[in-house]
């Protein structure tokens, strides 16, 4: 398995039965030599050190490991790298930065959205996908859109009431 950023010379050698995979992370395209079996989840934290992306069950219950495609939220344990290909994937390290964090990152922190926060990259992407799609969501929207996203800690009281307030704030801002 090796990995570059596209237009340099870092990729190496395609090993026998790899393949060349280009997709977008978080802005940068990347080109990566993978084998056809390796999990985006496993090529986002191993691969490219994006390791804000959580694995929490491998089975497709808990949505730790949501990354958005294509601005879409998908589970990351449960789509190969290789499905990725010509994609542009965002990871909780591409939703915002400490000195302008995104509304819903914000959200989370006002409304105290997390306690452990496992889970809490998957929620706030999956939020974000939401508000992109519907600015104005009332909070059974947000129960629904939040509901393949499990949560340990919190109750999900707070998580909801975050999304709320950032949606509350792009309206307004
Ligand atoms: S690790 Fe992907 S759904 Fe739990
Ligand atoms: S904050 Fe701990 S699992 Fe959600």
């Amino acid at each position: 398995m090796s990995y570059g950023r596209a237009g340099t010379s870092e990729v190496r050698e395609t090993r026998t039965g790899e393949r060349r995979v280009t997709l977008t992370v978080n802005g940068e395209r990347r080109v990566v030599e993978v084998e056809p079996r390796l999990l985006l989840a496993h090529l986002l934290r191993e691969g490219l050190s994006l390791r804000g992306t959580h694995l929490g069950c491998d089975t497709t219950n808990c949505g730790a490991c949501t990354v958005l495609l294509d601005g879409e939220p998908v589970k990351s344990c449960t789509m190969l790298a290789v499905q990725a290909d010509g994609h542009e994937v965002t990871t909780v390290e591409g939703l915002g930065t400490p000195g302008e964090l995104d509304p819903v990152q914000e959200g989370f922190s006002r409304e105290h959205g997390l306690q452990c926060g496992f889970c809490t990259a998957g929620m706030m992407l999956t939020a974000r996908a939401l508000l992109d799609r519907v600015p104005d969501p009332s909070e059974e929207d947000v129960r629904w859109a939040l509901s393949g996203n499990l949560c340990r800690c919190t109750g999900y009281q707070n998580i909801v009431k975050a999304v709320l307030w950032a949606a509350d704030q792009e309206r307004t801002s």
